[in-house]
Order: C-alpha cells, then sequence, then structure tokens
C-alpha cells in the first residue's frame, strides 16, 4: 500500500490516475481545484498556502507520502506572433510553478523518509515541439528538465523522479484553454477530441511505468514513435514537423 497525493483530480488522467491507484489498494488523497465529486481536498497548485495545506493535511494522515503526482494542468498555445505575454505567464504560474511548488513542498517529507517518488505529468510537447504552440512546448520541456534534475538531486535520499509525456488523448482539457490564437485553438481541440485514447488506457500505462520505476514514461504508441523519430532521424522529424508548420499557414 502506497500513500499517494493527485493533482487535478476531478477529471482526466488526475481522476483515472486515482481510480487505478485505488484499484490496486493503494490510498490516495485526490485534489483539485475546483470541489467536485471524488475530490477529498481542495488544492489549487498555484496557491502556496494551499500546498502548506496539502502537506498538513498528508502528515497528519498517513505520517509521510510515497509517491506525489504532479497532474494538474491547462492548455494553451498560439502562433509566436499572437500569443500574448499575459498567456505565456498565465500558462507559465500552472504548468510550471504549480509543480515547482508541488515539489519543493514535499521534498523535506521524502528526504527526511529517504524514500519517495516525484511522477511529473509532462507532455510529448515536452520532448518534440509542434510549430503553434510555443507556450505549452516550453513549459512542459521545462517539466522535463525539472524532472531530470528532481532525480539528479534526490537520488542520495534514494527519492525518484518520473515524468509522464503523453500524445494526445480525450479529455476536457481543451476546456481550461485561453488565448488569443483561437484558430490555433481550434486544430488542437480537434487533436485531442480525435485522439485515439482516453485517460483510462494512458493511467493503466503511467502506473506501469512507476512501478517499473521508469524515469521517462511515454504512455502511448504515437509517443513512442515520434520520439523516437527525433532521436534517431533527425532530417525526417525536421520534415514532418515542417509539414506541419505549413499547413498552418491556411489558419491565416
Ligand atoms: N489531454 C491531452 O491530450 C494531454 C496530452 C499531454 C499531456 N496532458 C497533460 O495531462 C494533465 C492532465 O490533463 P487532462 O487532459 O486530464 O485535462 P483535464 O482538463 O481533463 O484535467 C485537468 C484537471 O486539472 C485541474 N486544474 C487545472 N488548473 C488547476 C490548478 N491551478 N490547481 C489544481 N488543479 C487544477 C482541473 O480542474 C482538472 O480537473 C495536464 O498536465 C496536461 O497538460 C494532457
Amino acid at each position: 500500500m502506497r500513500r499517494v497525493l493527485v493533482t487535478g483530480a476531478a477529471r482526466g488522467l488526475g481522476a483515472a490516475l486515482v481510480h487505478g491507484f485505488r484499484e490496486r489498494g493503494d490510498a490516495v488523497l485526490a485534489t483539485d481545484r475546483v470541489t467536485a465529486e471524488g475530490v477529498d481536498l481542495a488544492l489549487d497548485i498555484t496557491v502556496p498556502e494551499d500546498w502548506a495545506a496539502a502537506r498538513a493535511a498528508v502528515e497528519e494522515r498517513w505520517g509521510g507520502l510515497d509517491v506525489l503526482v504532479n497532474n494538474a494542468g491547462v492548455a494553451g498555445g498560439g502562433r509566436l506572433d499572437v500569443a500574448t505575454l499575459d498567456e505565456w505567464r498565465w500558462i507559465t504560474e500552472i504548468n510550471l510553478f504549480g509543480v515547482v511548488q508541488g515539489t519543493a513542498t514535499f521534498v523535506p517529507v521524502f528526504k527526511r523518509q529517504r524514500s519517495g517518488h516525484v511522477v511529473n505529468v509532462g507532455s510529448l510537447a515536452g520532448l518534440v515541439h509542434p510549430a503553434g504552440m510555443a507556450s505549452y512546448n516550453a513549459v512542459k520541456a521545462a517539466v522535463v528538465a525539472l524532472t531530470e534534475t528532481t532525480g539528479h538531486e534526490l537520488a542520495p535520499w534514494g527519492v525518484r523522479a518520473s515524468v509522464v509525456c503523453p500524445s494526445y488523448f480525450r479529455t476536457d482539457l481543451i476546456s481550461s484553454m485561453q488565448g488569443r490564437d483561437e484558430a490555433l485553438s481550434g486544430v488542437i481541440a480537434d487533436l485531442v477530441a480525435g485522439a485515439p485514447l482516453g485517460p483510462d488506457e494512458i493511467a493503466v500505462a503511467v502506473l506501469a511505468g512507476i512501478d517499473a520505476g521508469d524515469e521517462l514514461i511515454l504512455p502511448d504508441e504515437a509517443g513512442r514513435a515520434a520520439y523516437a523519430l527525433k532521436l534517431g532521424d533527425r532530417p525526417a522529424y525536421d520534415a514532418t514537423m515542417r509539414r506541419q508548420a505549413a499547413r498552418l499557414q491556411a489558419l491565416g
């Protein structure tokens, strides 16, 4: 039995992960910014006081934590000359600084225990970077870097870190999207709505990756293929990305 805290657990991948952990007999604190059925604790990942309260709740309930899942996130993006700096700040505050705060909150607990596992939900966009999505790509790449750093820095305490990098999967993520580039938002909405997998399938692969202790969890075939192409055949990868970029010209 592991003691697990999941952020962004009201729906989507977070809710699927909570379900998956509980099915295996793990104890889970399901948190979210919004109150909803299945959410145990209100935790807005951008609010330091919420993180302090979450740590206090975990200490009181369990005396420690085994797995922190930084899953909560929002969708964003927009072409370079359309997206605003405020949009960049908004997505960074949530998708990067939210994860930074969660990690910093629980590192003292993990160090004290000399055990623990930080699981950050990044995105395939953190590894391969399609046109039109600079802000989302950049913050998810930062989450990849943060996770690798966490794994190195906490290795002396026996603490592990994993980053989850899925391709598009079907959730309501797009309802969180803000931004001036509405045409680009429409393109991303179609990709999410038309994705072959849903959150339950992604969660199964994520749990398997956590069990295996994988530092990089690529839970779907599309993501594995895209990343392998980038590593193995950079010219072909660049050509694919440029074709996708050329199609964005039609957005005007
Ligand atoms: N759906 C995809 O195609 C996809 C692909 C790659 C990565 N991801 C990542 O997966 C994670 C989960 O996304 P999802 O698709 O399940 O989306 P979702 O919108 O269905 O769920 C996200 C949850 O996070 C919560 N949330 C948003 N802002 C928050 C905040 N400030 N504090 C606390 N909770 C907050 C929302 O209330 C929601 O319950 C995100 O980090 C997302 O970037 C999603």
